[in-house]
């Protein structure tokens, strides 16, 4: 007889195929097998072709576009995982989808959130791995485990090997500066902020720049590009304002919308994302946009999570 208990299984989604593959190669396994199916109505079947009593369980689905069917689709998968006996469940979340509806911002709306991490938690998840939360606080809408990863390693070698002096670091709003400033001290450059107003959900002013980028190489740094309405709009002060050069980095790249339209009609000159999310069709023909992969990060944490060593020790 095989011991089995506590063997590692690795599920993905539909959501990221590709960084899917890539993680499996790093852990040197399989994906397992399991069926997404559709009823003639839209709805979202699953059947989970492998036995996973016991086992500790993976499942890698980030929530971007679809939206709704790829939080479903994670949803349903542990679920059906929770009910074939999984000893541990894992929610691999590269980009965690709603985290923008983080609180309360006007009456009556709701903390969508925190809705998301209840319905992880009651769908059966044990543990969440995610990647640059919006708001490191969600961490906190959960009552299990959540590993919040950071793309920085990744971005930070690349920035390191391709830009090195005059260099800014831009928060393009107030809500990003924790994160630029950490940017800018690892590379020894200077930080300046954009103050950024908001009329509407994706719709961004910017007002002013906080600090110096005159005759500057100037990076935005920032969790997501959504419609690019806050990077452009940040591009265009800083450019303003003299800098000599404007790039951006980002963990996810959603650019939904207008956003490749934008960042094309944009003095912008590149910007360095990750794949936690895959480029859409329009995005994947602009040729300023730069995609790192952090799937061995993903997958290192994975090994790590499963083992029981620090995951944490990947950021120090
Ligand atoms: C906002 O707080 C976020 O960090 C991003 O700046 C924002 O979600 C980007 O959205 P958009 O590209 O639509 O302006």
């Amino acid at each position: 007889m095989t011991p089995k208990n506590g063997s590692l299984c690795l599920f993905a989604g539909n959501s990221n195929p590709d960084l899917a593959r890539k993680i499996a190669e790093y852990l040197n396994m399989s994906l397992c097998g399991a069926v997404v199916k559709r009823f003639s109505d839209g709805e979202i079947q699953i059947e989970i072709d492998e036995n996973v009593r016991t086992k500790d369980v993976f499942v890698i689905q980030s929530t971007c576009d679809p939206v709704n069917d790829n939080l479903v689709e994670l949803l349903l998968m542990v679920d059906a995982l929770k009910r074939a006996s999984a000893r541990r469940i894992t929610a691999v979340i590269p980009y965690y989808g709603y985290a923008r509806q983080d609180k309360k911002v006007a009456p009556r709306v709701p903390i969508s959130a925190k809705l998301v991490a209840d319905l992880l938690t009651t769908a059966g998840a044990t543990r969440v791995i995610t990647m640059d939360l919006h708001a490191g606080q969600i961490q906190g809408f959960f009552n299990i485990p959540v590993d919040n990863l950071y793309a920085a390693p990744v971005l930070l070698d690349y920035i390191k090997a391709n830009f090195n002096k005059d260099l800014v670091i831009v928060s393009p709003d107030a809500g990003g500066v924790e994160r630029a400033r950490a940017f800018a001290k690892r590379l020894n450059a200077g930080l300046a902020i954009v103050d950024k107003r908001r009329s509407a959900p994706n719709k961004a002013q910017a007002m002013a720049v906080i600090g110096d980028v005159k005759d500057k190489i100037v990076i935005i740094q920032d969790d997501m590009i959504d419609t690019a309405g806050t990077l452009t709009e940040a591009v265009n002060a800083i450019v303003e304002r003299g800098a000599r050069e404007v790039h951006a980095c980002c963990a996810h790249p959603v650019l939904s919308g207008p956003a490749v339209d934008r960042i094309n009609a944009s003095p912008i000159t590149s910007i360095v994302c990750t794949d936690t999310i895959p480029l859409n069709e329009k995005a994947a023909t602009c040729n300023k946009i730069k995609v790192l992969s952090i799937s061995n990060l993903v997958g290192e944490a994975i090994i790590r999570s499963y083992t029981g060593d620090s995951v944490t020790s990947l950021f120090v």
